[in-house]
């Protein structure tokens, strides 16, 4: 079925295409369809940064970033969705064309931007909503906002959806809003999370309900730059890290007519250093962090490896752009098999 669907959506461009799939999904919530869309299978929940996920495998951030469609998704079987990245005003994103398939590579390059239509229409979308699973919400900072002033903007998108997100996530690593990359090191990382973690645990004293903030990275780093990042965010005393957001390499795509599009790339060609990401982080953590592994899975042994890796959680985005719900009950039954056998210590 979904081979059908997208031998035709692949023939209109790659944005449009997204479009006219999410409006599909977003209609058919209107309707009342999503139980028809198959619904979360029943399985062992795993629990995380002090959540019960209902199973391993979540939607990563980008794909829903208005929060428009996520119950439609959430219904195809996805443990969790993570909407976003949303920014406090909305914003067109860079210039078209910004996305570009690579289905030789099962990949994709994007260069977007965070086109999204702003805090208020998010907000908005999730006040109440009917999804069984859990709800992230990734924010971010508006292009037009100075990197030092970035701050401000993740502290006024949490303080809008810390009272209707599961777990918040401060997007650091995309690589299409210029110098955002850079709050992911040193001081700037320690002056950006600190004022988060402040409202975090505001909240938490005032409501009587913590709302975790992981952070997500990307994989363009050395093995000490990453441990040195994950040291910091230990210190600020965040409740995840989520690896990794695309990549700036084009070493696993060279010859191919996309590879000088500016942009991250995602998919399979990200795949061995997102694992490599979630490895060293693991080590390095010792456990004292959870870790949500995301990055070119495409089969449920591509879900297992990141957990053997020394993930929690798994995140898929491009894999489900090529291959559809499928992918997603496959990685479910996977990663279910998988803390099934680690529970009886096989
Ligand atoms: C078109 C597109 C848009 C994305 N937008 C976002 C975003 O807004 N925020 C974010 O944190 N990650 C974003 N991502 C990154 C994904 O969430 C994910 O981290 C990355 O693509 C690696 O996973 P994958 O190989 O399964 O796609 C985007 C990815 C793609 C392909």
């Amino acid at each position: 079925m979904y081979n059908l669907a997208r031998s035709l959506l692949f023939k209109l461009d790659p944005e449009v295409s997204h479009e006219l799939s999410l409006d599909l999904l977003a209609a058919s919530s209107r309707l009342g369809l999503n139980k028809l869309l198959g619904g979360l299978p029943s399985t062992k929940p795993v629990d995380v940064m002090g959540l019960r996920f209902p199973n391993a495998v979540g939607l990563a951030a980008g794909l829903d970033k208005n929060a428009d469609a996520f119950e439609a998704l959430g219904a195809l079987g996805f443990g969790f969705v993570e909407v976003g990245t949303v920014t406090p005003k909305g914003q067109a994103g860079n210039p078209k064309p910004r996305l570009f398939r690579l289905p030789e590579h099962e990949a994709i390059i994007n260069r977007m931007g965070f086109n999204n239509k702003g805090i208020d229409h998010l907000v908005s979308r999730i006040k109440s909503h009917r999804y069984p699973g859990i709800l992230g919400v990734n924010i971010g900072k508006n292009l037009t906002t100075s990197v030092e002033e970035a701050a401000a903007d993740y502290l006024a998108c949490l303080t809008s959806v810390i009272p209707y997100a599961d777990y918040i996530t401060a997007n650091i690593s995309s690589p299409n809003t210029p110098g955002l990359r850079s709050l992911q090191f040193g001081e700037s990382l320690a002056q950006l999370i600190a004022p988060l973690i402040e409202a975090r645990d505001r909240y938490e004293a005032e409501q009587g309900k913590r709302v975790p903030l992981a952070v997500k990275i990307a994989p363009d780093m050395t093995d000490d730059e990453i441990k040195l990042v994950s040291d910091t965010l230990v210190e600020q005393g965040v409740d995840g890290i989520i690896a990794t957001n695309t990549t700036l390499s084009r070493d696993a795509v060279i010859g191919h007519q996309f590879e000088e599009e500016a942009g991250g790339l995602s998919g399979a060609p990200v795949r061995d250093a997102s694992t490599h990401v979630v490895k060293v982080l693991a080590e390095h953590l010792k456990g004292t962090l959870p870790i949500i592994g995301v990055g070119g899975i495409s089969s449920g042994l591509d879900a297992v490896e990141k957990l053997q890796a020394g993930a929690s959680l798994v995140q898929i985005y491009t894999g489900f752009i090529y291959q559809g719900p499928e992918l997603i009950k496959e990685a479910i039954a996977s990663t279910d098999a998988y803390y099934r056998e680690r529970d009886l210590g096989i």
